[in-house]
């Protein structure tokens, strides 16, 4: 079996939402401080949906592959539905990843944490800090 998916190598090839945002509503970054892959998402948000997606991925194929997912994943969607998507889904959606390359998918989901969180600060929202910890940051980027 090969070791990327078909999907992982469509969404790698041909990235959806490649860009920046000039006037997004909220930007988040994260970075793996282990292999140095650097994430940036853009959101555009109109009455708590997320009408525009965009990202910047510093960072190797599988974390461009989940990043694209990520986007198409929450393009169009609520805030609340962005804030629940997991890893896990980004995986799924995927087709799987290598076992190694996991934590590639955690930098996308941390990276929309982070992007939520800047919106909730910007605004003055309230938000879950279970589910957006302080300190967004991927845990396994220190493995
Ligand atoms: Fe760094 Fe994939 S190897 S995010």
């Amino acid at each position: 079996m090969a070791l990327y998916s078909d999907k992982v190598m469509d969404h790698f090839r041909n990235p959806r939402n490649v860009g920046a945002i000039e006037d997004a509503d909220a930007i988040g970054e994260v970075g793996n401080a282990k292999c140095g892959d650097i994430m940036k998402i853009y959101l555009k948000i109109e009455n708590d949906i997320i009408v525009d997606v965009k990202f910047e991925t510093f960072g190797c194929g599988s974390a461009i592959a989940s990043s694209s997912m990520a986007t198409e994943l929450i393009k169009g969607k609520p805030l609340s539905e962005a804030l629940n998507l997991t890893n896990k889904a980004v995986t799924e959606a995927l087709d799987g990843l290598p076992a190694h390359k996991i934590h590639c998918s955690v930098l996308a989901e941390q990276a929309i944490k982070s992007a939520l969180k800047d919106y909730y600060t910007r605004n003055n929202i309230e938000y879950d800090h279970d589910l957006i910890p302080d300190d967004v940051e991927c845990a396994h980027c220190h493995d």
